[in-house]
């Protein structure tokens, strides 16, 4: 039996409704069971930055061949919110202040919390794309609960020390760490190698 990976997904309405595509058509391009749990927000932010009137699991993909389950934002009996469903992590991408704090204080009265808790529990990586700026003191304090409840913290802050000449390559720098934080290979442009540096782009 070949070995498929199970990653759950879930975006949430914090800005950066890019990221999540990106890091999706990463995981769909390695072959990846996505598990896929949007929030009403996060709904918002697909159509006001995606233009998507509904989601779309195939421009998500960036194929109709995909392997994406999309599950219920207000179903907490679905299998993501048992421990007994064996995966090999979860991402939140992008995720908001709100969902960030629900993790940090264990709530679980939708899908994308309760999963995110049931991770934590089971001690599978959790991993959370936050986008927030300035950051609160009440986000710090909850950086530093999930910090020391093992999630990593992974704000959509994009290094541009590779030079990107378009806002695709921003944030497929992002996207590109997320698969490396989770382990799934890719090929987006994420590597510094000092003998091998772009030129920088002469305008934005
Ligand atoms: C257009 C738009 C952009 C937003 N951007 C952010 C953001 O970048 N970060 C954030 O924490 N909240 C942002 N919000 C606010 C969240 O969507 C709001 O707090 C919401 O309750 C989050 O719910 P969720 O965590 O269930 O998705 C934004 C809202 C809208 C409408």
């Amino acid at each position: 039996m070949i070995y498929r990976m199970n990653i759950v997904t879930a975006i949430t309405g914090a800005s950066g409704a890019l990221y999540a595509q990106r890091f999706i058509h990463g995981l769909v391009a390695a072959g990846v069971q996505t598990h896929l749990v949007i929030s009403p927000l996060g709904r918002r932010l697909l159509h006001d930055e995606l233009g998507m009137e509904s989601v779309d699991l195939g421009v998500l993909a960036g194929t109709d061949d995909h392997n994406i389950s999309l599950y219920s934002y207000n179903d907490v009996g679905a299998k993501l919110a048992s421990g007994s469903f064996l995966h090999d992590g979860m991402v939140i991408v992008p995720c908001s202040s709100n969902t960030l704090g629900a993790v940090a204080h264990g709530l679980g009265d939708n899908l994308i919390a309760r999963a995110a808790a049931v991770t934590l529990k089971e001690r599978r990586k959790l991993i959370l794309c936050h986008r927030e700026m300035p950051l609160s003191p009440i986000d710090v304090n909850n950086y530093k609960v999930l910090t020391d409840a093992g999630v990593i913290l992974a704000p959509a802050n994009p290094g541009f020390y590779l030079n990107p000449a378009t806002v695709g390559e921003v944030v497929d720098f992002v996207a590109g760490k997320l698969l490396d934080l989770i382990g799934v290979p890719h090929t987006f442009d994420t590597r510094w190698d000092p003998k091998n540096i772009r030129p920088p782009a002469k305008s934005v």
